[in-house]
């Protein structure tokens, strides 16, 4: 069975950006690549590269388990687990490690990004991160899987290590090729729209999280911060604004960007921020009560347990081939 694969990290409640650059792209691939199975992992070991509460982590790694089905993905042909409860995710993130050369860790933006935020100090599982995820996808010989923008050059970096390792040892891994959505690549912050949506932003008013109340998304986006000169037009550069909010109704609608333009051509952005608002309710609202069904639901945990036995089956045997394939441990009678 061919694969598709991708995860998420339990860092904070889901937002609108994660929803429309990553989950709703999954609920479109479900549809769309009919031969695949999907499998979609809670990336609980790539959340603790910064210091995490203990009481926090659990909490966010089932949040997100029950986001992602009430989001609206179908149970056929997807196993849904959460990373730390398949050990070879680890094995994998070492071995890979040691196939791995520190200047291409040092070149990664997010890590940099990410180190001079620490205050406390820069973890090492923070600069092998891109090793660990490598695994991840090389683990389950995904033929592709989907990401953010920002995820691109660590996609890079997992097609290089696989490369690298078929050169040596003999086509044992497959390319995975990343599947990057077309709208909704990034959605930006609603206060500073020249920055990207995110769990993490200090100012709680940047973003919408999935599970906000209606009456909070509505205030958020009636707020957004947008320019002076009252046209609806998308320019990134000069209307950010605005062209995120058209990103976020185009996402959610599936209606082009010129046909919003045409759309609200006369109107006010009171009028179509109010739109925008209705678009984002009506959309949030089904999962929400799905949501609330499913977080202590004995289904919920039985389908975590399902996913994790199909990906355990196939990791712990790439893993064991591949300590095999490099010359670790005795050779095999
Ligand atoms: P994160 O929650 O940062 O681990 O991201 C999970 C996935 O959602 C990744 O594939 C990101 O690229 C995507 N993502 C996160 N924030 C945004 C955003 N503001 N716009 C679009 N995609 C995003
Ligand atoms: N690093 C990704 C992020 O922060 C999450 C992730 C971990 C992932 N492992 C992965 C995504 C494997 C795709 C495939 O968004």
């Amino acid at each position: 069975m061919k694969h598709i694969v991708s995860g998420i990290q339990p860092t904070g409640s889901l937002n609108l950006g994660t929803y429309l650059g990553s989950i709703k792209n999954f609920v479109k691939l479900q549809d769309t690549y009919t031969d695949h199975h999907f499998l979609l992992f809670i990336a609980d070991l790539h959340a603790i590269t910064i210091p995490r509460e203990k009481a926090f982590l659990r909490k966010t790694i089932k949040e997100l388990s029950a986001l992602y089905l009430a989001a609206g993905l179908k149970k056929e042909r997807l196993s849904l687990f959460i990373q730390s409860e398949i050990e070879a995710h680890s094995q994998m993130a070492y071995l890979l490690q040691c196939f791995t050369y520190m200047g291409e860790l040092e070149r990664m933006t997010q890590f940099k990004e990410k180190a001079q935020k620490q205050e406390k100090g820069v973890t090492a599982g923070l600069f092998t991160y891109p090793s660990l995820m490598a695994g991840d996808i090389l683990l389950y010989d995904a033929e592709y899987v989907p990401v953010g923008d920002d995820q691109k050059q660590h996609l890079e970096l997992t097609r290089d290590l696989a490369e690298r390792v078929n050169n040596r040892f003999d086509d044992f891994f497959t390319v995975p090729k990343p599947l990057i959505p077309e709208v909704g690549a990034r959605i930006m912050s609603l206060t500073e729209p020249n920055k990207k949506m995110s769990k993490s932003d200090e100012n709680v008013k940047s973003r919408i999280l999935l599970l906000d109340d209606e009456n909070i998304i509505r205030k958020r986006i009636m707020s957004a911060v947008t320019d002076s000169d009252q046209t609806i037009r998308f320019d990134k550069e000069n209307k950010p604004g605005i062209s995120n909010l058209m990103t976020i109704m185009s996402a959610i609608t599936n209606q082009s960007i010129e046909t919003i333009e045409a759309s609200y051509k006369d109107a006010t952005y009171q009028t179509f921020k109010q739109s925008v608002a209705d678009v984002v309710v009506n959309e949030l609202a089904p999962i929400k009560a799905r949501y609330n069904a499913l977080i202590n639901s004995k289904e919920l945990d039985a389908f975590l347990d399902e996913g994790a036995e199909y990906a355990r089956k196939i990791a712990m045997k790439k893993v064991m081939k591949f300590n095999h394939k490099i010359g670790l441990g005795r050779k095999r009678k």
